[in-house]
């Protein structure tokens, strides 16, 4: 995982599953932890080290408690080999 930020500022967490890219908000919805930092990528799921929360990077859909509320997801696109974020 990789830690982005888009031109407001917001923390964005970058993953990687099985060779497509997928943004979501840094910050799990359940405290004040990055997942880039802090967080586990396993498959499409991105599971926080603080109380194993997890979510689906590829939806943003919360999948595993105590997260109740689910990261908000942004598209992405490759152009030239560089990753662009739409906010
Ligand atoms: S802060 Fe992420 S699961 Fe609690």
């Amino acid at each position: 995982m990789v830690k982005s930020a888009l031109p407001d500022g917001t923390p964005l967490a970058l993953y990687n599953v099985d060779g497509r890219i997928y943004a979501t908000d840094d910050k799990c919805t359940h405290g004040e932890v990055s997942l880039s930092e802090e967080g586990t990528l396993i498959g499409k799921t991105v599971e926080c080290s603080w109380h194993f929360g997890a979510f689906d990077v590829t939806t943003g859909k919360a999948t595993a408690m105590p997260c109740e509320r689910d990261l908000k997801t942004y598209p992405v696109t490759i152009i030239d080999g560089i990753v662009h974020v739409d906010a």
